[in-house]
């Protein structure tokens, strides 16, 4: 009985690191992806996969460093950018599929911390 009141106390340690790591970026990443199959953006994007879009971490590392990424990124994917695809093609980009601030800014600094 002491023996897994001891396991259960070391398996909370990291758990509780994990997590605060987590709440101190202030991302949630679910939240993030659940909104980015919404939107379908995960038709033309991948996190580490280039597809028809940049994979988020290409975007990710295009923007590193760069104190305004954040508001470029938000503004990017709420006002239909004009994009032009890789055969020249000109296209405008996709809108999300949210009003709410809060969980546009989730979405773009999910995809800056790729
Ligand atoms: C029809 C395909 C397609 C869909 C759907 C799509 N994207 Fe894209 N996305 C692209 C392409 C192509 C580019 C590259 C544009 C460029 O480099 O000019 C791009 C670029 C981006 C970039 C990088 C912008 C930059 O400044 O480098 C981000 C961020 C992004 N998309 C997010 C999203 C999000 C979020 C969604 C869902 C709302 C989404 N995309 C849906 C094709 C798509």
């Amino acid at each position: 009985m002491k023996n897994r009141f001891i396991a259960s106390a070391l398996l909370a340690i990291p758990a509780t690191i994990f997590m605060t790591v987590a709440s101190a970026s202030g991302i949630d990443a679910e939240a993030a992806k659940k909104l980015a199959k919404r939107s379908d953006c995960l038709t033309c994007h991948s996190v580490d996969k280039n597809k028809v879009g940049p994979a988020y971490k290409k975007v990710a590392a295009k923007y590193k460093g760069q104190a305004d990424a954040e508001a470029k990124l938000i503004k990017f994917i709420t006002a239909g950018a004009k994009v032009k695809l890789e055969d020249g093609t000109e296209m405008t980009h996709a809108i999300i599929n949210s009003k709410d601030n809060g969980e546009i800014k989730n979405l773009a600094g999910w995809i800056l911390s790729q």
